[in-house]
């Protein structure tokens, strides 16, 4: 079976700086894989490259066997890999069913329809969505007034919309209360495992990681120190010396 995603190689340099430093991930379908490590191990600019925000210095990103190294963002976008942002990235002026319908709009080639506040297209669709996500009774509040925890909850409809095969989540639980995790961590297991959704996600809380995670991949210092089944993972030496270590 060819993985859903796969590098091969993956370097980005900063001047001097390897971010990431020949990274090889094999994220397989209708997997939620977390990619974890300290602070600056090279995680977001992974997604980075990825998703098509930044250029590789060399190595390749495979999706479904096609290389999509160094495509645009939305060309990226539009073949089933989406992204959210480590720092909340919404439509604040907007609605919360207006956002989901703009996502919509553009996902479909629609971009430069404006979006009236009569307007009623992928109406439905979004509600749909919201459902999804568990914000379809604050469908009409702007976005800007939602709590953190729906603002990022807003953010995961976001990238569904697109319709995508792949979801990759920089840091979900980022600022959340605790039973705001809890409730971000049931979500994306929900939505993964109804829509098939494979999940790539990078998370610092230790708890969320070995709950959802169906396998787990560790960085430090732009490379991959270690792969495995959570279990391998918890008991791995060098992983509890670079990273787990500190954070019990
Ligand atoms: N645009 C940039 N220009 C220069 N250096 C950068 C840039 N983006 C990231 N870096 C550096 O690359 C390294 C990896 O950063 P990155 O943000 O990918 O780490 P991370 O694993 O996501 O960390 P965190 O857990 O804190 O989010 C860090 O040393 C960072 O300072
Ligand atoms: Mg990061």
């Amino acid at each position: 079976m060819t993985a859903l995603l796969e590098t091969r190689g993956l370097v980005k340099a900063f001047g001097g700086l390897r971010a990431v430093d020949g990274v090889d991930l094999v994220v397989e379908q209708g997997r939620i894989h977390a990619v974890i490590g300290p602070n600056g191990a090279g995680k977001t600019t992974l997604f980075n490259v990825i998703t098509g925000y930044l250029r590789p210095t060399a190595g390749r990103v495979l999706f479904r066997g096609q290389d999509i190294t160094g495509w645009p963002p939305h060309r990226v976008a539009r073949i089933g890999l989406a992204r959210t942002f480590q720092i909340t990235n919404i439509f604040p002026r907007l609605t919360v069913l207006e956002s989901v319908q703009v996502a919509l709009a553009a996902a479909r080639g629609r971009e430069k329809d404006p979006l009236s506040r009569s307007d009623r297209t992928f109406r439905d669709e979004a509600l749909a969505l919201l459902e999804d996500v568990g914000l379809v009774g604050l469908a009409d509040q702007e976005a800007r007034t939602l709590s953190h925890g729906d603002q990022r909850a807003l953010e995961v409809a976001l990238a569904l919309a697109i319709g995508p095969k792949l979801l990759i989540l920089d840091e979900p639980t980022a600022g959340m209360s605790p039973w705001e995790t809890e409730r971000t961590v049931d979500l994306i297991y929900e939505v993964a495992r109804r829509r098939g959704l494979t999940v790539v996600l990078c998370e610092h809380d230790m708890q969320v990681v070995f709950k959802i995670s169906d396998w787990i991949t560790v960085m430090h210092q732009g490379r991959v120190i270690a792969q495995g089944l959570p279990d391998q993972i918890r008991r791995n030496e060098t992983v509890i010396q670079v990273y787990l270590g500190e954070q019990v």
